[in-house]
């Protein structure tokens, strides 16, 4: 008799392990991680935060995860597991039928998600119609969609190519298309950057209510802390390719372990202790060329830095599901 797997809890809607994707650059003709053994879970419901600074590769792993890697990327490295399925297994058909339905991407530039020779309302209800609407039901979810992202007087812009429509508005079509098909994970790569303040927190509300009413889980890439306080349960810090914090969106933003994670807090005006001067962290992410195989990806920019820093990766301390890639971590947590 065949005996029964145990029962285990439910799988997490997304499951990345150790992620690298490798760009060629430089003038070595090498290759080199833009993101490295990245690790991220998401949880059915659960909102959760990605946030780095330019060029941390906060947008190729989105991509990455959506199946849709930039030319010139190769996934060295990693499984990528949504609902049990891994997908990088998938071939491309099999990805594109998941797309815009159980997994949908917002893209950081609108204009790679729409068809410029197509009129964008037949564009967002050829997304309801690709997975079963009538016409009719798809073009009434379609006016319905783009009234909740707060298009105006959608009637007439149903009937509009993308090039009729100013950035902020091309940003909420393509919103509305990645939310019509109510999918079970949402990438949102700075769905809001391009939007006045308004407009944002109209479609953060969309996105929260999505997440709320209809279980959808959602990974929220943002430059802005206060926008991933106020949205997230969790965070992901992503510096030069690697995670180097995550945890409890109120644990790791107030009590940062990683010195990058600290800077970030300490040069937002909303997050930094009150009378604490604003100071931007020194030095930038250093380009993937640059990015030296050993030790510490923070090294040069860190203030904290010590011989042992450089000599090797930094130990991955974690503690009440807060993780930290820092030496600090140790005693910071008396462990
Ligand atoms: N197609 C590509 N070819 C070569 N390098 C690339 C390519 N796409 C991204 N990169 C490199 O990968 C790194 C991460 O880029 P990515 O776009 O993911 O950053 P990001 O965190 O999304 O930044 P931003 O906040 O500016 O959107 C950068 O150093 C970038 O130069
Ligand atoms: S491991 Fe060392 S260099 Fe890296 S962030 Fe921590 S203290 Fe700074
Ligand atoms: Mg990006």
């Amino acid at each position: 008799m065949t005996r029964k797997p145990p029962v285990l809890s439910k799988p997490p809607v997304l499951a990345v392990e150790k992620l690298t994707v490798e760009f060629p650059a430089g003038r070595s003709g090498g290759v080199f991680p833009a993101v490295k053994e990245v690790s991220l879970q998401i949880e059915a419901g659960e909102l959760v935060g990605l946030v780095g600074e330019s060029g941390c590769g906060k947008t190729v792993t989105a991509l990455t995860i959506a199946g849709l890697q930039p030319e010139g990327a190769k996934i060295s490295h990693g499984k990528i597991r949504f609902q049990g399925t891994e997908l990088l297994s998938l071939n491309e058909e099999q990805r594109s039928r998941l797309r815009g339905k159980e997994l949908s991407m917002i893209f950081q530039e609108p204009m790679t998600a729409l068809n410029p020779l197509m009129k964008v309302g037949s564009q967002i209800a050829e997304a309801a119609r690709v997975h079963g609407a009538s016409k009719q039901e798809a073009k009434e979810k379609a006016l319905s969609m783009m009234e909740q992202v707060g298009l105006p007087d959608v009637q007439r812009l149903y009937g509009e190519y993308p090039h009729r429509l100013s950035g902020g508005m091309r940003q909420r079509v393509m919103i509305a298309m990645a939310l019509l098909n109510r999918p079970a994970l949402l990438l949102a790569d700075e769905p809001t950057t391009a939007l006045d303040v308004t407009i944002q927190a109209q479609i953060l509300e969309v996105i929260r209510n999505m997440n709320r009413e209809m279980g959808a889980a959602v990974l929220l890439i943002s430059h802005d802390l206060g926008v991933i306080r106020r949205m997230c349960s969790r965070v992901y810090i992503l510096y030069a390719g690697q995670v180097v914090e995550s945890g409890p969106v109120d644990e790791v933003l107030s009590r940062p372990i990683h010195p990058y994670t600290k800077g970030l807090v300490a040069s937002l005006p909303s997050l930094g202790k009150r009378g604490e001067k604003l100071r931007p962290i020194p030095g930038t992410v250093p380009p993937l060329e640059e990015r030296s195989g050993e030790g510490c990806p923070f090294y040069n920019r860190c203030e904290r830095r010590r011989p042992q820093c450089e000599a090797g990766t930094p130990p991955k301390m974690e503690q009440n599901g807060h993780m930290a890639l820092c030496i600090d971590a140790k005693e910071e947590w008396g462990l």
